[in-house]
């Protein structure tokens, strides 16, 4: 009985987190429309085609999500994991945030960032409120809000669609099966506040984890969530994803996770290829980012209207692109792909 009865449990918190979330979305859009119409963003129908597609998606994810804990790919643990107090204590600065946001939305300003940041430490292409977010990616403020907000965006599902990457990425690292565990080096590029490496050290308990990402309000956010854990604390780096700090050949795995789409198509490529460069050959990379228009065109409406909510600028770009002949001009072999609800996950290896 005690296996159902977890199953409802968790099926049942991903309800809530989805109802919470779409309530949130329908409040705060009334809201603008209310008192800030001129910021409002005109939104594409959604056919009711879409929206039973999507919640047959929804259950199919949650059906992966606890058949791959059953299989022992990460502790069943992991699916209830969340700071729900931390959340529950900065939602109200959520809402405050609001007023902000959709003022520069009206004032169609994209570039709204902290006096502080030395703008040449960064590529211009990061220069810019993503998310309409306030201080863009640098300031803590902007870190203390990013995984609530993104809950909120994607109903709860973020993280059962960032734990696709886990299968693809302990299996392909049977790779190093020869190797003790704590000797394979797995690198999460552009970790943000670190929940993926958060699921990865779940999933691998005594690799030796590294998050690398160009914001270092983003890092020390990170670094809050992840000495929490007991396990030994993952090294964090601030550094540019399209020309790492980390030697050739120095990881045994590589993940990355919803970068593709803020990029622009060359800075894209330039990840890819040096992912590729500090991949130990028989490496594996495991990306995962937006479903795109060539795999998941059911879901056009909701790409488009995602473009059209947020600041997104590369979106656009990045849904008709072709991430697979990407990966194969890095040089990665054995390119398959696979989609869970509004995430496409692509494992590669480095041969
Ligand atoms: C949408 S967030 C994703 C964060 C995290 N992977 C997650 O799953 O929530 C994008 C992240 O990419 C980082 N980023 C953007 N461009 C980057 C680059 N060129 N190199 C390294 N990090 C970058 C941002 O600072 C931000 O933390």
């Amino acid at each position: 009985m005690a296996v159902p009865l977890t199953r409802l449990a968790y099926q049942t918190l991903q309800q809530g987190k989805s109802l919470m979330g779409l309530a949130h979305k329908e409040v705060s859009l009334r809201l603008m429309g209310a008192l800030a119409p001129e910021g409002a963003p005109s939104t594409v129908a959604v056919p009711p085609e879409m929206l039973q597609a999507m919640q047959a998606s929804f259950q199919r994810l949650l059906d992966v999500d606890w058949e791959e804990a059953e299989q022992g790919i990460y502790p069943a643990s992991l699916l209830f994991d969340a700071p729900w107090l931390e959340w529950a204590s900065r939602y109200p600065l959520v809402w405050l945030d609001l007023p902000a946001t959709w003022n520069r939305r009206k004032q169609r300003r994209v570039d709204d960032l902290p006096t502080t940041v030395n703008r040449s430490d960064y590529p211009s292409y990061y220069l810019q409120n993503f998310h309409h977010q306030t201080d863009g990616y640098l300031s803590d403020h902007s870190a203390s809000l990013y995984d609530l907000q993104v809950e909120i965006l994607f109903n709860g599902t973020a993280d059962p669609m960032r734990r696709r990457l886990l299968k693809p990425l302990v299996w392909g690292l049977r790779a190093f099966a020869d190797r003790p565990a704590s000797q394979l080096r797995v690198l999460d590029v552009a970790t943000g506040t670190g929940r993926t490496l958060r699921q990865i050290r779940a999933a691998l308990p005594q690799a030796r984890l590294v998050g690398l990402d160009l914001s270092s309000a983003y890092l020390r956010q990170a670094n809050r969530w992840l000495s929490q854990l007991p396990s030994e604390l993952p090294q964090l780096v601030q550094g540019n994803g399209e020309a790492m700090p980390f030697a050739d050949a120095s990881m045994q795995a590589v993940t990355c996770v919803f970068l593709m789409h803020e990029l622009p198509a060359e800075a894209r490529q330039n990840v890819l290829n040096d992912c590729w460069r500090v991949l130990e050959p028989g490496g594996v990379l495991v990306l995962a980012d937006s479903v795109q228009l060539a795999d998941s065109p059911q879901f056009r409406p909701a790409m488009e209207n995602f473009r059209r909510m947020f600041h997104e600028p590369y979106y656009r770009d990045y849904i008709s692109d072709d991430i697979d002949a990407r990966l194969t001009a890095a040089g990665f072999k054995a390119v398959r792909a696979e989609s869970h609800l509004m995430t496409r996950v692509w494992t590669a290896t480095k041969s």
